[in-house]
């Protein structure tokens, strides 16, 4: 199929045509030209529940009759509501204002907006910056890039165009710790907010941090009185084992951001949700003091039609039972990949399994790879993964397992 899209993260001169993709069905697409592949990846892992679920499909057509759309400024409509209710009855403390956009990378934004505008609107002009953490990535917007990490990230080449933000490495021992702790120290006065993926820093390595380095982070902001902001856009809905991966060190954020999975997958939605005390700063007789921010598609109706339909999920089908089936699986089954050459680490956490490669291989042609395999699955520079829909099958999901077993045993005797 000849095309004129202009495709994302892509060396189109030298990358082959992509795939046509026809259908998708649980978790398998179908190609045009015959042939189906298991999804090892959730389509950029939203697919939670799987392709086209009935119940997601059903409340969209029922949507789509009444109205497909309609605009959040002056207007409300129940769908949005309703979704507003949910997240905030879903999400822990006191997280209940929830402001709807498109995409995590505007999600992001907007977080960054709110936490900058919360200090204005209290009186603190210099609380602008933001800390963020090395091998982080929050987006692809001008001030997502900003947060996101500068050498290891795919932004470098914007280096003089983005916001100069703070970036220090992970806190995980007592001397990244303390270097943290230190630099927050130094910046209070300046800082509106640090920023991190909670548990899991997806596309920028998935790297894991445990809850005990998550809550260092929560304890320090909240010591010097700094917002904490979590891009759940990636562990939310279950992916790390709980709801949301901030539940696994009782952290309470001030702000979170989540999209991805918030419609199982379906349509483009996101939200960024702040607390009670945030929120009230807004609050005020002064016309300036309003979060003005308003995109056109905010609240789509269809979207959060399809978004109630997932969280309707959650709660009649057992999602995180299968993510924890899914994650014993996984964690016996790429053990097998541990000892293999060049292979530098095997990790799992919740529906997330990581073979991780000590060099970054021809990514090319291991995706050609997977695809003479069978399956979806896009290594990411240095690491092959796993991220499969929840009601993943065990057949599909051994043969997912099968797969990088096989892809990465042949490239570690060659490695390329
Ligand atoms: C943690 C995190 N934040 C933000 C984003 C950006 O989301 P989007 O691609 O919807 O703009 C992503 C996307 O991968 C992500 O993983």
């Amino acid at each position: 199929m000849t095309t004129r899209l202009w495709r994302p993260y892509c060396q189109e001169q030298t990358t082959p045509a992509p795939l046509t993709a026809s259908a998708t069905a649980g978790s398998r697409i179908a190609l045009a030209d015959g042939r189906t592949l298991i999804d090892g990846i959730s389509s950029w892992w939203t697919a939670c529940h799987g392709y086209n679920h009935p119940v997601i499909r059903a409340a969209v057509a029922e949507q789509l009759e009444a109205m497909p759309h309609v605009m959040l400024g002056g207007l409300v409509h129940e769908q949005a509501s309703v979704l507003a209710d949910r997240l905030a009855d879903a999400l822990p403390g006191d997280l209940e204002h929830v402001f709807l956009s498109e995409s995590g990378s505007v999600a992001v934004e907007i977080g960054l907006k709110i936490a900058r505008q919360y200090w204005l609107n209290s009186g603190a002009q210099d609380r602008s910056r933001f800390l963020a953490f090395q091998h982080a990535y929050h987006g692809d917007t001008f001030a997502a890039m900003s947060i996101c990490d500068p050498e290891e990230g795919m932004h470098s080449l914007f280096g003089d165009v983005v916001a100069g933000q703070l970036i220090v490495p992970m806190p995980r021992d007592s001397a990244t710790l303390a270097n943290f702790e230190r630099v927050v120290e130094q910046h209070a006065h300046e800082l509106a907010g640090i920023v991190l993926e909670p548990l899991v820093q997806a596309a920028g390595g998935m790297k894991f941090h445990s809850p005990d380095v998550l809550r260092a982070v929560a304890d320090t902001a909240a010591r010097h009185d700094v917002l904490l902001l979590l891009d759940e856009i990636a562990t939310g809905f279950g992916r790390t084992g709980t709801m949301f991966a901030c539940e696994q060190a009782a952290v309470q954020p001030d702000i979170v951001m989540l999209s991805k999975a918030l419609t199982g997958g379906t349509l483009p939605l996101a939200a960024t949700i702040a607390t009670r005390r945030v929120h009230d700063a807004f609050l005020s007789d002064d016309p300036l003091h309003a979060l003005m921010h308003g995109p056109t598609f905010m609240g789509n109706a269809l979207a959060c039609a399809a978004a109630n339909a997932s969280l309707t999920l959650f709660e009649t089908e057992p999602r995180l039972a299968q993510v924890a089936h899914i994650e014993r699986r996984m964690a016996r089954g790429l053990e097998a990949c541990r000892d293999l050459q060049h292979v530098a680490d095997v990790r799992v956490i919740g529906a997330i399994g990581v073979v991780q490669l000590d060099r970054v291989p021809d990514l090319e042609a291991l995706r050609q790879a997977f695809v003479a395999e069978g399956v979806w699955v896009r290594p990411l520079n240095d690491v092959v993964y796993l991220m499969p829909p929840f009601v993943i099958d065990d057949d599909d999901l051994d043969g997912l397992i099968s797969a990088v077993i096989r892809v990465v045993s042949r490239w570690s005797r060659a490695p390329c």
